[in-house]
């Protein structure tokens, strides 16, 4: 197969942002996966395709086991490894994933027809600025894994359609630490998804209606609950 993508990409899931033996031990010693959700973390890492790591599949697992939610919404499907992942630690949920890229979309096809046996996951080929506001149905747990930069750009149409009381997990928030460098310290080519995330946080943070979390997980997570119907962020520019 074509190579989907380069060797120098995701450069950031190799600068750990905590101590690097803590990544180790956290990747090492956690329950590892098995059976095909280990084939496809095998064939992504061999394919050089960002999903997400082990210590953040650990915590899915317990997150995803304790909130019970029904029904999903993923932004980034990639080849569906984190999509079947929620699957089979939610079983309850229905899943609706989004994926713009062709080529994952047709691997991520091939892998849902072959392990989402409860027939749990609902594939939407196309961009998620689009597809985000097409949606009908509310979501109890999104998890949104696309274009760093865009995440501030598609957060008033998902919270459109969170529940009250819904969670929203947002991953690789700090870019192998850039995001909390002054923007001079930022190579150019790095700098539009530096002002996204700047943008992100500085609408979340203190939201008095959101309750906010950030977890140095892998790259960064950031955790957002929705406390009250009509959410309305700051311009921030
Ligand atoms: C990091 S990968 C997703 C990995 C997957 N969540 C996992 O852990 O198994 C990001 C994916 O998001 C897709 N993507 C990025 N921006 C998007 C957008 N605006 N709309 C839809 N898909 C997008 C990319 O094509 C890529 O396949």
């Amino acid at each position: 197969m074509a190579k989907l993508y380069s060797e120098k990409a995701n450069r950031n899931m190799r600068r750990p942002i905590v101590k690097e033996e803590i990544v180790n031990y956290l990747r090492t010693q956690q329950k590892p996966n098995t059976g095909y959700l280990a084939d496809l973390e095998d064939f992504a890492h061999k394919e050089n395709i960002p999903i997400i790591q082990p210590e953040v599949s650990a915590y899915f697992r317990f997150l995803l086991q304790t909130l019970k939610p029904k029904k999903i919404l993923e932004i980034g499907t990639a080849i569906g490894y984190s999509a079947l992942l929620m699957a089979a630690n939610a079983p309850d949920a229905q899943i609706v994933s989004i994926e713009r890229n062709a080529a994952m979309l047709a691997l991520a096809q091939k892998n849902i027809a072959a392990y989402d046996d409860r027939e749990q996951i609902t594939l939407i080929e196309g961009e998620a600025g689009t597809a985000l506001p097409a949606l009908e149905e509310m979501f109890d747990f999104v998890f949104m894994d696309s274009a760093k930069s865009k995440y501030i750009e598609l957060l008033p149409a998902v919270l459109k359609r969170l529940e009250v009381g819904g969670v929203i997990v947002i991953d690789d928030i700090f870019q192998g630490g850039d995001t909390v460098k002054p923007i001079e310290e930022i190579a150019r080519g790095q700098r539009a998804i530096y002002r996204g995330l700047q943008r992100l946080l500085a609408a979340v943070l203190r939201h008095p209606d959101l309750t906010v979390s950030l977890l140095p997980l892998s790259d960064g997570l950031l955790l957002i609950r929705k406390n009250s119907e009509d959410i309305r962020l700051p311009l921030i520019k």
